[in-house]
């Protein structure tokens, strides 16, 4: 049974109309989109400012060096394919591992150095990019996923999604791959959203397709026992994402690496509102709580602690 939007408003669900037009319309400056929606730009500002990203590694952004491909590749074992200007999972290539001319892919599937190509040059085309738009391909170090997340991630890297609110984090989920979403942390596409309390890095609660869920459909794991590693640092590198881009609101999609610690993967000026189904709570209290507020809190550190102290809801 869908709830009524009187039911929604008392829990204060932000909506998609309201999220529209208050959060991403009100917050978020036009001519600023660009530095979140290409993803090389957003890795290039960050890094600028000392925010670590995945190590770019390459990019071709003209059809006639994507013959170069086997000699730029050569020297990488791992690597991940992505369009600059794409979304939802679509057009990304994760090779894990290769012995001469054979490249394997998460899925464990083989592709051809051909292949590779042939999707590089899609890619550029626009295959993959917002609007069709013609794109660049970037090529980028394989984020080697904590150990910490196997049992609940299935052929994929689970992602940590923070959404920051005038550079406040205001609600957090982990976003975890299963064997229906191929390997992607992207909710639509079948991923299992882990609510997270601020305040502490422990799981609220789980859904998968908007219904709740106790278990990784695939590892069959409990997901009341995900542990986040890093959470206080986690939640500074989001709130940093604020002074970086000058965007209101903001998700913040951040990696854990094995070796590198918390990666910031991609930013969004449209992030979605199903976080708020995973945390079993609306945002607009917490919109109005930051709204609210006093004190002028400059650090970002400073304001990921405030929204320790103000979110936490065990
Ligand atoms: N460098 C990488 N190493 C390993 N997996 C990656 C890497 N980049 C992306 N992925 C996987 O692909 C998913 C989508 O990547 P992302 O950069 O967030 O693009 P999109 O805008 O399409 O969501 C990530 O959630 C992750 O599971
Ligand atoms: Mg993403």
């Amino acid at each position: 049974m869908l709830a009524t939007p009187k039911q929604l408003r008392e829990l204060g669900i932000l909506g998609m109309n309201r999220r529209n037009v208050s959060m991403i319309a009100a917050k978020n400056p036009r001519h600023l989109y660009p530095l979140v929606d290409d993803k090389l730009k957003t890795k290039k500002i960050a890094e600028a400012a000392g925010i670590a990203v995945p190590r770019l590694l390459a990019v071709v952004s003209q059809e006639r060096s994507v013959k170069d491909l086997p000699r730029i590749l050569e020297k990488y074992r791992q690597f991940v394919v992505k369009p600059s200007n794409g979304s939802g999972g679509k057009g990304i290539l994760v090779v894990t591992h290769h012995d001469g001319d054979n490249y394997v892919k998460s899925s464990g599937d083989q592709i051809s150095m051909e292949s590779i190509q042939r999707h590089v040059s899609n890619t550029l085309s626009g295959l993959y990019s917002l609007g069709g738009r013609p794109d660049v391909a970037m090529i980028e170090a394989l984020v080697q996923f904590d150990p910490i997340f196997a049992e609940y991630s299935y052929e994929g890297v689970p992602d940590i999604r923070v959404v920051v609110y005038m550079g406040f984090p205001v609600m957090a989920m982990v976003r975890l791959a299963t064997h229906e979403s191929d390997g992607k942390a992207n909710l639509h596409q079948g991923a299992v959203g882990v609510g997270i309390d601020i305040a502490t890095g422990q799981p609220l609660r789980a859904v998968q397709h908007g219904r709740p869920v106790t278990h990784h459909p695939d590892t069959r794991h409990k997901l009341s026992d995900v542990k986040i590693p890093h959470w206080d640092r986690m939640l500074k590198l989001a709130a940093a994402c604020y002074d970086v881009t000058g965007m209101g609101y903001l998700g913040v999609d951040i990696v854990l690496d094995q070796n590198l610690g918390p990666l910031i993967i991609e930013l969004n000026a449209r992030p979605g509102l199903a976080i708020q189904v995973a945390n079993g709570i609306g945002l607009l209290p917490r919109i109005k709580r930051v709204d609210g507020l006093t004190d002028v809190l400059k650090k970002p550190d400073d304001r990921a602690e405030w929204s320790m102290r103000e979110f936490g809801m065990l």
